[in-house]
């Protein structure tokens, strides 16, 4: 037996004002400061107020959301008593949310009972339902039970992914209205995370055929409409697309799981701070490179993506697997170029001190990071340290 997890997802123009039919008078927005400048807050509440509804506002989330700022928003969010807990923002927003919302539910918890084993967390959502509404095209986590939260240790933000089925927020809100006004770097960056959700799931050791079908569909609609929202942010249909595509993406990984190149991409936005998407998606060529040069009979993931790139006509019905397979990584390289994504750590201005400083702690956080256990292939300390140098200089992965 397997559980597609999937709640209710409302998409397309005008969207939001599906909030006018959710039961429930006092909200609670999480949001950060950046969403209030751009005014994307405004939004929100103009609707709200339109609707008459109540609700008080907390901004304190930073990118790469730390466990004190989670704990202020607890603090807040159950003096003020909610019906509703209102996400908007992009993935730390959404992951702050579900932090507050599981210890609002459960105000004697701290992070570390987020639980994915818990069975007292079954009982769940008496208190609130959660909307999470996107303003970037990229985490998924409107539709993903894990909320990713850094905590200091030994002097490094270490990323701790905590998880529970239940906190699959109640609404995922996916009106294209707050993305408009996404920068192209932005845009490039959340849409490469999506690609990294799609593309690693396709593959993982829990891959299904209900994550796969939600995973190639988003990765044909990045490929499709990334390099036009990239040349025109205000192509609403482009934008539209790669905002249903992310969350697709989300659907895709958030049933089966990412890997490699989330566990490398973590280790790297920790220790040389780069954007989750730019991270991931600069890893993306590299692991799956690594996953088809897998030694043996059958692999596994050759035959996955070579039926990949076949239905995406990325290469000929009667091509040799392998070579059609390894089309994914070749297209993969022609759309980063075709949006400037930096596609190895050099040019992102990691210098070679800094990398070989740094190649143990990257090598040792890549092993305490449980996002790398579904690989259909587990790299050894020498190759993982491997993996790290090719990404660094830009050399293909051919071990
Ligand atoms: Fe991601």
């Amino acid at each position: 037996m397997w559980h597609f997890y999937c709640q209710n997802i409302l998409y397309g123009e005008d969207a939001l004002n599906f909030l006018e039919k959710i039961k429930g008078k006092k909200c609670f927005i999480v949001a950060d400061k950046v969403i209030e400048e751009l005014g994307l807050l405004k939004i929100l509440t103009d609707k709200l107020d339109k609707f008459e509804k109540e609700y008080q506002i907390f901004t304190e989330v930073v990118p790469e959301p730390h466990e004190d700022d989670v704990l202020k928003g607890k603090e807040q969010c159950n003096k003020y008593k909610p019906e509703l807990i209102i996400a908007l923002g992009g993935g730390s927003v959404i992951d702050t949310a579900k932090a507050i919302w599981a210890m609002y539910e459960y105000p004697e918890y701290t992070i570390n009972n987020i639980d994915p084993l818990s069975d007292e967390m079954y009982d769940f959502a008496n208190k609130a339902k959660l909307i999470a509404i996107p303003t970037t095209s990229g985490t998924g986590s409107e539709v993903t039970w894990a909320t990713v939260i850094s905590r200091l240790q030994n002097n490094v933000w270490r990323k701790m992914s905590m998880s529970h089925m239940v906190l699959v927020p109640t609404f995922a809100i996916l009106d294209p209205v707050f993305t408009m006004g996404m920068p192209p770097k932005l845009t490039v960056g959340t849409a490469f995370d999506s690609l990294a959700h799609s593309l690693e799931a396709y593959i993982s050791m829990w891959k299904n055929e209900f994550s796969n079908a939600m995973g190639l569909k988003a990765i044909e609609l990045v490929f499709k409409y990334l390099p036009i929202a990239y040349k025109d942010g205000g192509n609403k249909e482009a934008r539209d697309h790669l905002h249903q595509a992310a969350t697709m993406a989300g659907l895709s990984f958030g049933n089966s799981q990412a890997h490699l190149a989330h566990a490398l991409g973590h280790s790297s936005s920790s220790i040389f701070h780069i954007h989750h998407g730019q991270s991931v998606g600069l890893y993306l060529p590299y692991i799956i490179q690594f996953c088809l040069n897998a030694p043996g009979e059958n692999n596994e993931s050759i035959i996955l993506y070579s039926e990949l790139a076949k239905k995406l006509g990325w290469a000929n019905w009667d091509d040799d697997a392998k070579k059609a397979a390894f089309s994914v990584v070749s297209k993969l390289k022609e759309l980063q170029n075709s949006v400037d994504f930096k596609s190895n750590l050099k040019d992102l201005g990691v210098s070679i001190e800094d990398f070989d400083n740094n190649l143990e702690t990257l090598v040792s956080l890549f092993f305490q990071d449980p996002s790398g256990v579904m690989a259909p292939r587990i790299p050894n300390k020498k190759e993982i340290t491997r993996l790290y140098q090719c990404a660094f200089e830009g050399k293909d992965v051919d071990f």
